[in-house]
């Protein structure tokens, strides 16, 4: 167990008395869930039991993940999709590790200035309602390669469960429904996806309802029986073209034909002996992530405390420079020469660290990269089988329901990925990151994501599988869960609980959850010159899942179950199960 003040301090009380263990110090949060054979964790129960039931099949952890993206798209409509992207970081049995990129790229006609007026000023909305906010969407494509690559089942036995929830339709619970009723208004403006997700009065389905998608159901059976082609080069796609050409867009038959995944090797580091295994460009999210890390490595975090000034202060030091970097500097690769082995330099953490004023704020301002002005919803699946295999997916369709259209008869949700390029430099963008040029908008090229689809490893085995969506926040939530883990001794359920805390450089502020920090805490930050927006708002819905024990402490031990899941009680709809 790491040596924090709260373990001395109990070692010192426990002479005198008799203490309850330590790791009540954190009972708010649930037990996590056990397994011994696999646990697949995601933001949608029923999804949660697809990925279970494949597992007992016989299937691996890619299997399992492929069958669960598929329900997700059915069951969990607001983020799950086949009309977006996303990512897969996969780390194998045998150690080695493999990512699959299978985000949007923007269509053969895109421009850097297409969300511009004549006047050079972004076009409100414009990259986010709507066909023109539309990127090519990859998701069936990846879970197609994933599935062939590396699975072991049939596509038509793990499309069979998500094809069964459209077609005879699945009831929706509390999380469900609110969902749905945040993004009713949304959702009316576009008559084929009203027809789906709203009631014929107009209203959205409540606890307890049934929401059947025959259109759905025919396209994933079409995928089924198939394969991608159907999606790419078939009816599907002309639909979707058809629809985009009517409305505003300008995706093209030559965008899907042309759409091919991308096997990356994934950004790795190491973290106090640990081993990272993340997302490498186009996302910003290993790199950041590894950044952030190496530059925390030097200072005694569990000595510091979860939550303390002294920590929450080097946190956010850590996250305003690495933020810098990721908003001036990263980009799709085969657009951008990434800075990659220079940002994951623990001799650039160095700099960094020396950089950081001991006891004062720094002012972002004054980092501002030469020449940077010039010229929701996602989610997050962590799996784990029997022989080791470990999978991170996060996949989105960016904003909550993507662009909120549906070409007619397809019954697929589209992306409104496009928001993530840079539409000007320096104008903030739905999650008010303000990026530059590297990110700047290009015909075929993928935006900059933060996702974070992440596996921990230690001495060679897997340790810790996790990611959330989160937009921006994402690198900061699965980053402060792996801290809570290893540094501050969390179970994985407390890891993933614990109030967050944020930086990104611009603008200039530490968003802090409800009850985040401590009225002591805020002073003291606010002292050092720190803007603290004490938001009435949580964020993120981490899944995660620990090996060999809920906590360090347990693993030590050794008495703890196999796996250890745990999502986010910020999932009102997710389950984590273990068999
Ligand atoms: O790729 C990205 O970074 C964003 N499109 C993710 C969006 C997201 O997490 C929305 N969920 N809250």
């Amino acid at each position: 167990m790491p040596l924090t003040r709260r373990t001395l301090i109990a070692a010192s009380l426990s002479i005198t008395f008799a203490l309850a263990p330590l790791t009540s110090a954190f009972a708010a949060s649930p037990q996590p869930a056990k397994g011994e054979h696999g646990m697949v964790v995601t933001a949608q129960h029923l999804a949660s039991e697809v990925g279970i039931d494949v597992l007992k099949k016989g299937g691996n952890a890619v299997d399992a993940a492929v069958a669960v993206g598929y329900a997700l798209a059915v069951v969990y409509p607001n983020a799950g999709n086949i009309g977006g992207g996303g990512f897969m970081t996969i780390r194998f049995k045998d150690g080695k590790s493999t990512f699959l990129d299978f985000r949007e790229r923007a269509p053969l006609a895109a421009t850097k200035t297409m969300y511009l007026d004549k006047d050079g000023n972004p076009v409100k909305g414009a990259s986010l309602d709507g066909y023109l906010a539309v990127g090519v969407p990859g998701s069936v494509a990846g879970l197609e390669l994933a599935r062939e690559k590396y699975g072991k089942l049939s596509r038509q036995d793990l499309m069979a469960p998500a094809i069964g929830y459209a077609k005879d339709g699945f009831i929706l619970n509390q999380g469900d429904a609110t969902s749905f009723a945040g993004s009713a208004d949304r959702l009316a403006k576009d008559p084929a996806a009203a027809a789906i997700f709203l009631k014929p009065d107009g209203k959205p389905y409540g606890i307890g309802e049934r929401l059947v998608q025959p259109d759905l159901a025919a396209s994933l059976a079409a995928i089924s029986e198939k394969g991608p082609d159907a999606f790419y080069k078939g009816a599907i796609a002309d639909a979707i073209v058809k629809a985009s050409g009517a409305k505003g867009g300008i995706l093209a038959k030559p965008d899907f034909e042309q759409y091919a995944v991308r096997e990356l090797k994934p950004v790795t580091c190491t973290y106090r002996g640990y081993e990272i295994t993340s997302s490498p460009p186009p996302s910003s999210g290993g790199v950041i992530i590894c950044e952030i890390l190496n530059v925390l490595e030097g200072y005694p975090l569990s000595y510091l405390g979860a939550g303390s000034a002294e920590t929450i202060h080097v946190m956010i030091e850590a996250m305003r420079y690495a933020y810098v970097d990721r908003n001036s500097a990263l980009g799709d690769p085969d657009f951008v020469d990434n800075p990659v082995s220079k940002l994951l330099d623990k001799a650039y953490a160095k700099d960094i660290r020396d950089k950081i004023d001991p006891f004062r704020a720094g002012v972002s301002q004054e980092l501002m990269p030469k020449g940077f002005g010039e010229s929701k919803e996602t989610t997050h699946y962590s799996i784990i089988d029997d022989d080791g295999n470990a999978v991170a997916v996060t996949y989105t369709l960016n904003g909550s329901f993507g662009a909120g259209v549906v070409a007619d008869g397809t019954g697929i949700l589209l992306n409104n990925e496009m928001d993530d390029f840079t539409q000007k430099p320096g104008v903030p963008n739905l999650y008010g990151l303000v990026q530059g040029e590297a990110n700047a908008i290009q015909s075929k090229k993928t935006p900059l994501s933060s996702m974070s689809p992440t596996v921990v490893a230690k001495d060679g085995k897997p340790f810790m599988v996790i990611g959330s969506p989160g937009g921006s926040r994402i690198i900061t939530i699965t980053l402060e869960a792996i801290v809570n883990v290893i540094d501050h001794g969390m179970n994985i359920q407390e890891a993933i609980d614990a109030p967050r805390i944020h930086h990104q450089w611009l603008p200039d502020k530490v968003y802090v959850e409800p009850f985040g920090l401590s009225p002591d805490t805020e002073k003291l930050l606010a002292g050092m010159g720190y803007h603290l927006d004490l938001a009435d708002q949580t964020w993120g819905q981490a899944a995660g899942i620990l090996v060999g024990g809920k906590s360090l402490a347990e693993i030590e031990k050794g008495g703890g179950a196999r796996y250890n899941g745990a999502i986010d009680s910020r999932a009102a709809s997710g389950e984590a199960l273990g068999y």
